[in-house]
């Protein structure tokens, strides 16, 4: 019994070596195919077309399955960013709650005059060239997702 515990350890040992030597070949690949890299954060950006859009819920539902959540935007240059190439509305992790806009973390939109007057049943898509615009959670968009890269 001792010495099948002993095989079973080398065995495992082996195999983290295996595994590490192939994690340091992929280190360069920190996100996922047909996801961008910026500032060791990953974003999908789903193009969907008009049949495939989805409510603010089903979007991040769809977000989720990816092990991701819809963005939270820290900064001016990550707002930018988004907007970029992007003409038409995508989702955001930002919708009116108890009439105050709040981010999916739970946090305060820190900077008021990024979008319109929080109503409740609104949520934030990103447009390009125009900002931020408040629409009903209801209605169906394209979105984008955002999750830690894997190692930068
Ligand atoms: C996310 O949505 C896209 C487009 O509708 C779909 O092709 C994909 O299968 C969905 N993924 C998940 C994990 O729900
Ligand atoms: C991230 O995006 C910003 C804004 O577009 C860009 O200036 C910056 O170079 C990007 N960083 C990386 C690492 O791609």
């Amino acid at each position: 019994r001792n010495s099948s515990c002993l095989v079973l350890s080398f065995l495992l040992f082996i195999l983290c070596l295996w595994l590490v030597s192939v994690g340091s070949e992929r280190q360069r690949k920190a996100c996922q195919e047909d996801w961008l890299l910026n500032e060791s954060n990953c974003y999908e950006i789903h193009d969907a077309d008009p049949s495939n859009q989805k409510t603010w819920e089903e979007a991040r539902a769809n977000c989720s399955g990816y092990n991701a959540d819809f963005v939270i935007v820290h900064s001016q240059e990550e707002k930018i960013m988004l907007s970029e190439n992007h003409e038409s509305g995508y989702w955001i992790g930002l919708r009116v709650e108890n009439g105050r806009w709040k981010w999916i973390d739970g946090s305060d939109l820190a900077v008021d005059f990024w979008i319109g007057t929080p109503f409740d049943g609104q949520c934030a898509v990103s447009v390009q060239g125009v900002g931020w615009r408040s629409v009903s959670c209801a209605d169906r968009k394209r979105w984008t997702c955002k999750k830690k890269a894997l190692c930068v």
